[in-house]
């Protein structure tokens, strides 16, 4: 059984055993997750958070590729939770992936839902989390996918020494319920976060935290390789580890073609898989994450998490220096740096890696990305002029539904959604020009998906606007890795900028920051059947509306139909 709850440093040792004993095959593996208020401290004051297994960050789950995992999930605490994971694809199985109100209602406070997680092509990191309100903040966790070991190592890279999940978060004081509640009633922007963490720790430059923060003790001489992963609600990140440069071999559980870098740019949602060599003089050195933010005007946490790198002497640890340097990061709205490092990405595209990016396209979309706002009575709200804060994809603001769409989808229940989501912007206007007339502010309601055949090859086009203000989106698709083909700023333009698309090796993502003011485009084959969201991983706009989702119907022959639905699926 791997209903197991480890303590961190027991989790470092153990999956060196672990991955030297699994062997090629496929498995299913079990966890229990037991969702429950867990009283943690940190910047000096103490509160109760949600958490799986009393663990923050929560359990790392280890499997090899191709595993299926069945996680049962107990419902401890007080509150509505679904979990999600995030980037595995699930093929014909969208019962267990989690969204709330999207296929599946949540599991209520005393009820337990067991999921079944079904990997397939994924290799390398991926993550889970809660998905409902904004609980993710404090339950998620890294999912550790190694290869299948039947050549060498199944690494396209030297084994290395030893592996380690580095996770990003953000912690408020407040509690995370009031923090969403008061942002939901104000209609403003919500609090900022008193705090980064990295492994659950802020680190040395915050209070109260000196000796609780995360270090990594390594040997001179070895690879390590950091698997990072950002799960902060709201900000993207720039981390770097001062003196040492990092190789980023992969992103969202696909291989990329080695680069080396001193600092990396990650959205919440993705992961980046970096080797560590470990070829500095033997001492400590910070790593440090600090956000990335280029909307003008909105605040943001401009606080800087560290976490130590300790080099060991023999069987010693060294002597720290009594200020071992600091890494240098990129200025916080330097967007020039921040697509720098995310436009380096490709795939392997080798014999060993292939990559299947359709050419042909049966289904062109361009959808807008907005921040936006709705009126409010009176004008009482706390957003620009008295209105409500809001956010759109192609104008149109999603609402979650009080059923989940896959059940309405799959028992035909009339009336729970609608499938107009339009496949281009009903206005089409310079988006990203300086001054927008405000008239343009105002989206639509609804709860919208678009529906592509089994097996069409599809291309979306994100178009970022500069309604409100401009900024980047980190646009997550449920159900499908994509590959980005292409993206630039300014508006798309359908003659030219195709022509620029990379179709050799374009790095293939389950998360991708459309940049400020600008455009990504993204294709993927849709041969997964289900209801599939697609959303912006900044919580915020998520809870405003910057949703939709998919509905892929289902193909000819069995394995082209959705699975049936497990035996229970909590009740709406
Ligand atoms: Cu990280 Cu909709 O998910
Ligand atoms: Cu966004």
């Amino acid at each position: 059984m791997w209903s197991i709850v480890k303590v961190p440093v027991f989790q470092i040792l153990g999956f060196i055993l672990l991955s030297s004993f699994l062997c090629s095959q496929a498995l299913v593996r079990h966890y229990t997750f037991v969702v429950e208020d867990t009283p943690y401290t940190r910047l000096c004051s103490t509160k109760s958070i949600l958490t799986v297994n009393g663990q923050f960050p929560g359990p790392t789950l280890y499997v090899n590729k191709g595993d299926t995992i069945i996680v049962d999930v107990y419902n401890k605490a007080n509150y509505n939770i679904t979990i999600h994971w995030h980037g595995v694809k699930q093929p014909r199985n969208p019962w267990s992936d989690g969204p709330e109100y999207i296929t599946q209602c949540p599991i209520r406070s005393g009820e337990r839902f067991s999921q079944k997680i079904i990997l397939s092509d994924e290799e390398g990191t991926l993550w889970w989390h809660a998905h409902s309100d904004w609980s993710r903040a404090t339950v998620h966790g890294a999912v550790v996918i190694y290869p299948n070991h039947n050549k060498g190592s199944g690494y396209p890279f030297p084994k290395p020494h030893a592996d380690v999940p580095i996770i990003f978060s953000e912690w408020w004081k407040k509690d995370i319920v009031e923090v969403y509640n008061e942002f939901q009633r104000t209609g403003a922007d919500p609090n900022i976060s008193d705090a980064y963490t990295i492994n659950g720790q802020p680190g040395h430059l915050y209070p109260c935290s000196q000796s609780d923060t995360y270090k990594l003790t390594v040997d001179q001489g070895k690879i390590y390789l950091l698997r990072l992963i950002n799960v902060a609600v709201e900000d993207i990140l720039l981390f770097a580890i001062a003196n040492h440069q990092l190789t980023v071999v992969g992103t969202d559980s696909s291989y990329t073609k080695p680069f080396k870098t001193d600092y990396i740019t990650i959205s919440p949602g993705q992961t980046i898989d970096v080797l560590l060599e470990t070829n500095q003089p033997p001492s400590h050195y910070y790593m440090a994450a600090k956000v990335y933010s280029s909307a003008e005007g909105v605040d943001f946490d401009n606080t800087t998490t560290t976490a130590l790198l300790q080099y060991n002497i023999g069987n010693n640890s060294t002597t720290p220096p009594s200020n071992p340097p600091l890494p240098y990061l990129p200025f916080y709205n330097d967007t020039k740096a921040s697509v720098n490092f995310t436009g380096k990405l490709r795939s392997l595209a080798n014999e060993d890696h292939p990559i299947h990016v359709p050419v042909n396209i049966s289904s062109k979309l361009i959808f807008t990305v907005s921040v936006n706002t709705l009126p409010c009575a009176n004008d009482s709200c706390l957003g620009p002029n008295g209105s409500r804060l809001s956010a759109s994809m192609n104008n149109i603001s999603f609402s979650l539904p009080s059923t989940d769409i896959l059940k309405a989808y799959y028992n035909n229940i009339s009336g729970i959604y609608g499938n107009h989501f339009p496949s281009k912007p009903p206005l089409v206007f310079n988006f990203t020009a300086e001054n927008l007339p405000t008239y343009l502010n105002t989206p639509k309601k609804g709860t919208e998906v678009r529906v592509v055949e089994y097996n069409s090859t599809v291309e979306i086009v994100l178009q970022g606007t500069n309604l409100l203000a401009g900024t980047d989106h980190p646009m997550h698709l449920h159900g499908y890795s994509f590959y980005v083909v292409g993206w630039g700023f300014g508006n798309f333009d359908e003659e030219k900028d195709p022509l620029g698309y990379n179709l050799v090796d374009p790095p293939l993502q389950n998360t991708i920051a459309v940049p400020k003011n600008g455009w990504a485009a993204i294709r993927f084959k849709a041969n997964n059947p289900g209801v599939w969201f697609m959303h912006c991983h900044l919580d915020r706009h998520q809870t405003w509306g910057m949703d939709m989702a998919f509905i892929v119907k289902n193909g000819q022959g069995p394995d082209a139909q959705m699975l049936p639905p497990p035996s229970y699926m909590p009740p709406c």
